[in-house]
C-alpha cells in the first residue's frame, strides 16, 4: 500500500495484502554455517531476526515481522572455521593455492549458475531483511554475478599477460601474481551481497582461502548460498562464521592467523580490528569506510539535473549507500530555489514496502536509526535550518519520512557525520572557497559532485578537489560503478583501490623466478615449460 511523503497513511500490510510471490514464512534455512567445505547444522544459541517491515494481522500494524535466526557461533567454533581455513591454504602449499589458474577459474564458473538457482530466493531475503526494493535488490544479484564474470575475464587477462617471459641485463625470469594466505571477509549491510562478494571473489580467484562473516544485518540472504560454494569449491576454501562482532572477530584477529582484512563497514571498527592483530605489519588491509560526498551546484548549474541527480543521489535506498551525497552546496543566488525544487521531489517519493512497484523510500533495517535521525534534525532546527518538505522527519515503527533541512548550519552534526540515511542538508555558500576548506577540513575524502557548465568554474574546483577525494562526478551523483573504474577513497574513507582488476591485485602479490640467462639454465628453463613441470612456471595461455 504505498502512499507518498506528504500523505502519510498506513504504508506497512497487513498478511493478506502482501503479494503472493514474496510472501514469507520463519525462514529455517539459516542455522548451518559453511566449515572445511561441510554445510553443517549450528545447535548453539541463534540470533533472532526482524525484518524491517512490520506486518499485522486484519484491522492493526503490528511490529517487525519475525523473518529468522542465525547462528551465534562461539570464539571456539569461530576459531575451527579459522582451522579450516588454514588447513585448505596449507601455508600456501594446499591444494587451492597451487592449482592452476585455469582450473581455479573453473571451479568459479561452475559456482555461477548454482548462484543463480538461488536468485529468487535470495532477492526476497535482500528485501525483507534490509528493506531494500526489488528492482535494486535484483540490480545487487545481477551485478554481483556480473562481477563475478568479469573478474574472470580479468584474470585471464592477467594470466596473459603474465604467461610471457621478461628478459632484463641477463636475467630471464616469470612475473606472476600469487595469493597472499587466510582472507576475513566483512560486507556491510547496505551491499550485503554485492559488497562481500567484491573482495571474496577476487580473494577467491587468486588463490587464498576465505572466511567470510555477513553483516549483522543482511545475513540470512546467505543461507541459500552456502551449498553452492560448498559443492564449487574444495573443501575450506570458503568458511564462514556467523554471529556477534566482538565474539567471533576478535579470536580470529587476534590469532595472527588472518593474513587479510576486506572490511566495509565503519572506520571506527576498521581501527579496532587492525590492532587486534598481534603483528599488524603483516596484515594487509582492504577497506571501504565512512564517507560524507558533497554535491556543489554552482551558479550557472541545470536546476532540473542538479535536482534529480541530487535527489538520486542523496535518497537512493533512503540515503543507505557509501557513495550517497550526504550534504548539498547551493550558490546562494539559486539555494532557495534549488532548495524548493529539491523538497518538492522528495514530496513525491514513493514510500512503502520493498516490492512495491516504483517505491523508492522503505524501512531502516537498523534498530533505533528513526529516532537518532529525529535527533539530527530537531539539532539542525534549533540552529534555525527547516525541515522544508511535507511530512520529512515524521517516523512510522521502522520508516523515517526523509527530512530535507535548509539552510542548514556547518557546526551542526548533520553537516559533519556522515547520516547514512535519509536526512539531507542543504548548505548554501557565497565563495567556492568555503567549499574546499569544508572538503579539505572533513576526515572523509571519498568522492564529489559538482553541477554547472562553465568550464573555467568547474575547474576551479576540479583541480583542488581531486586531491582531497577520489572521484569527482560532472553533473552527475556519485557512484560506485562502473564496476570496472576505480573505487578508493582518502583519509578515512578507504584503504586499497576495488575494481574488477584492482582487486585481483589488491589480494594477491607479484613472485617471480628469475634464472641467469646461461644457456643451462636456457636448457632447464625449456625443460619445465614443454614438460609442463611447473604450474607456475609455464607459457600456458587461457582462452
Ligand atoms: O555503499 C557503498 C557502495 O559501494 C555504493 O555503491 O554507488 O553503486 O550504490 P553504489
Amino acid at each position: 500500500m504505498p502512499t507518498t511523503v506528504d500523505a502519510p497513511k498506513r504504508v506497512f500490510p497487513e498478511v493478506a495484502e502482501i503479494p503472493a510471490d514474496v510472501r514469507m514464512d520463519f525462514y529455517g534455512a539459516a542455522d548451518r554455517y559453511l566449515v572445511g567445505g561441510e554445510v553443517r547444522l549450528w545447535s548453539g544459541p541463534r540470533q533472532r531476526v526482524l525484518s524491517p517491515v512490520c506486518v499485522a494481522g486484519s484491522g492493526g500494524c503490528g511490529g517487525p515481522f519475525e523473518l529468522g535466526e542465525y547462528p551465534l557461533m562461539t570464539a571456539e567454533a569461530a576459531l575451527e572455521v579459522l582451522d579450516a581455513a588454514c588447513r585448505a591454504y596449507g601455508q600456501g602449499c594446499g591444494r587451492w593455492p597451487t592449482m592452476s589458474v585455469a582450473d581455479r577459474i573453473h571451479h568459479l564458473e561452475s559456482f555461477i549458475p548454482r548462484m543463480q538457482a538461488v536468485r529468487e530466493e535470495v532477492v526476497c531475503l535482500l528485501m525483507w531483511e534490509i528493506g531494500k526494493s526489488r528492482a535494486d535488490s535484483c540490480k545487487e544479484f545481477d551485478r554481483t554475478v556480473d562481477y563475478i564474470r568479469d573478474t574472470i575475464e580479468a584474470l585471464k587477462e592477467l594470466d596473459r599477460n603474465s604467461s610471457r617471459f621478461a628478459v632484463e641485463q641477463g636475467f630471464v625470469a616469470q612475473i606472476r601474481r600469487s595469493p597472499l594466505g587466510v582472507v576475513l571477509c566483512m560486507g556491510p549491510q547496505n551491499y550485503p551481497l554485492n559488497e562481500t562478494f567484491t573482495t571474496l571473489i577476487p580473494a577467491l580467484i587468486m588463490g587464498n582461502t576465505v572466511i567470510f562473516k555477513p553483516p549483522k544485518y543482511g545475513v540470512l540472504l546467505h543461507a541459500p548460498l552456502l551449498e553452492a560454494f560448498a559443492s564449487s569449491f574444495p573443501p575450506g576454501v570458503v568458511n564462514t562464521v556467523y554471529g556477534d562482532g566482538p565474539t567471533v572477530v576478535g579470536p580470529l584477529i587476534e590469532s595472527g592467523r588472518v593474513d587479510v582484512l576486506a572490511f566495509i563497514g565503519s572506520a571506527k571498527v576498521a581501527s579496532l580490528l587492525k590492532h587486534q592483530h598481534p603483528r599488524p605489519n603483516r596484515l594487509r588491509c582492504v577497506l571501504g569506510l565512512d564517507a560524507k560526498n558533497a554535491a556543489v551546484v554552482l551558479p550557472d548549474a541545470d536546476l532540473d539535473l542538479a535536482v534529480s541527480e541530487c535527489v538520486l543521489g542523496a535518497l537512493s535506498f533512503n540515503g543507505q549507500r557509501c557513495t550517497a551525497i550526504k550534504i548539498i552546496f547551493v550558490h546562494r543566488s539559486l539555494a532557495d530555489e534549488f532548495a524548493q525544487r529539491f523538497a518538492r521531489k522528495v514530496e513525491q517519493l514513493k514510500v512503502g514496502m520493498p516490492w512495491d512497484d516504483g517505491v523508492h523510500i522503505t524501512p531502516l533495517a537498523e534498530q533505533g536509526r528513526p529516532e537518532w535521525f529525529k535527533g539530527l534534525v530537531d539539532e539542525a532546527v534549533a540552529a534555525g535550518a527547516k525541515v522544508i518538505n511535507r511530512g520529512g522527519g515524521t517516523i512510522d515503527q521502522t520508516l523515517f519520512y526523509p527530512a530535507v533541512v535548509y539552510p542548514a548550519d556547518l557546526k551542526t552534526r548533520i553537516c559533519q557525520i556522515e547520516q547514512f540515511g535519509p536526512v539531507t542538508p542543504i548548505v548554501p555558500y557565497d565563495d567556492e572557497r568555503e567549499v574546499i576548506d569544508w572538503v579539505v577540513a572533513s576526515p572523509f575524502g571519498q568522492q564529489a559532485a559538482l553541477f554547472g557548465n562553465d568550464p573555467q568554474r568547474l575547474s576551479r574546483l576540479i583541480d583542488p578537489l581531486v586531491n582531497q577525494v577520489s572521484r569527482v562526478n560532472i553533473n552527475s551523483q556519485c557512484q560506485r560503478g562502473p564496476d570496472k573504474f576505480p573505487f578508493v577513497g582518502r583519509k578515512d574513507s578507504a584503504e586499497g583501490t576495488l575494481s574488477v582488476s584492482d582487486a585481483l591485485r589488491v589480494f594477491s602479490i607479484r613472485s617471480l623466478v628469475a634464472a641467469k640467462s646461461t644457456e643451462p639454465n636456457q636448457r632447464i628453463v625449456s625443460g619445465i615449460v614443454s614438460g609442463r613441470c611447473s604450474k607456475f612456471l609455464s607459457t600456458d595461455f587461457i582462452f
